[in-house]
């Protein structure tokens, strides 16, 4: 079969987007890009220098100005990728609570959508990219070959959550996760600009009742199902 050059998944926080994405990359041997690491760099950064996240402005300079770099793993602590932020490693201070708070609302400014989403296109024309996020395959790249939208009940979304930070040693409750996650929803998909929606030719695929395997299993069929239709 001819594979798809470039591959898109969309959908809410957590329901498995970078788990399946990373698996598709490596079984093509694609490069796997997580393009929610890089709002929430910028997240992080901003609240590292006490930058108030209600201004606007200077973090949309912010955004332009920081140099984000998403390398291949030096250190084997469960990550998928190395995160840097201006040559530092931030891998894991994205992925804590205060950022999950605030990256909703960084995410809505257009100055910082510009300058990420002008990046992410630059990689994803490239080709041969599985590419991760909430609006890849609606305006990053919609001339994208496969897309898939998958999504999961908010409910099982934050159970899984939960069950990532408590592996990883955080105290976390599943009530405040669960909370976090519907305001992220909410912001994600009611936003002005790019928000979080299928693209109309995406294959939807709800994992609640699937586990890792059976999404992966899935999106293998529907790839070649899609790749016979175009072929035809
Ligand atoms: O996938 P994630 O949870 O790491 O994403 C963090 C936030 O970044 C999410 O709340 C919305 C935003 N985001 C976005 O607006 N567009 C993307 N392509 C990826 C993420």
């Amino acid at each position: 079969m001819s594979l798809p050059k470039t591959i898109t998944i969309d959908g809410p926080a957590a329901s498995g987007k970078s788990t399946l994405g990373k698996r598709i990359a490596d079984s093509l041997g694609y490069l796997f890009f997580d393009t929610g690491v890089m709002y929430r760099a910028v997240t992080w950064i901003a609240l590292s220098r006490d930058i108030d996240i209600n201004m606007k402005h200077l973090i949309e300079q912010l955004a332009e100005k920081i140099d984000i770099d998403v390398r291949p793993t030096t250190i084997d602590d469960g990550r998928v990728a190395d995160i840097l932020a201006d040559g530092e490693d931030i891998t894991w201070q994205i992925r804590n609570p205060e950022v999950d708070a605030a990256v909703s609302q960084v995410s809505t400014y257009p100055g910082v959508r510009k300058a990420l989403s002008s990046q992410q296109r630059r990689i994803g024309l490239r080709g041969k990219v599985v590419m991760v996020g909430r609006d890849i395959g609606t305006i990053v790249l919609p001339g994208a070959e496969f897309k898939i939208y998958l999504d999961a009940s908010v409910e099982e979304r934050a159970k899984r959550r939960y069950s990532e930070c408590m592996a990883r040693g955080e105290m976390v409750k599943y009530k405040e996760i669960l909370e976090s996650m519907r305001r992220r929803d909410q912001i994600d998909s009611t936003r002005d600009i790019a928000p979080l929606k299928p693209a109309r030719d995406a294959i939807i695929l709800d994992s609640d009742r699937l586990s890792a395997d059976q999404v992966y299993e899935q999106s293998l069929i529907l790839m070649e199902e899609s790749t016979k239709k175009i072929s035809h």
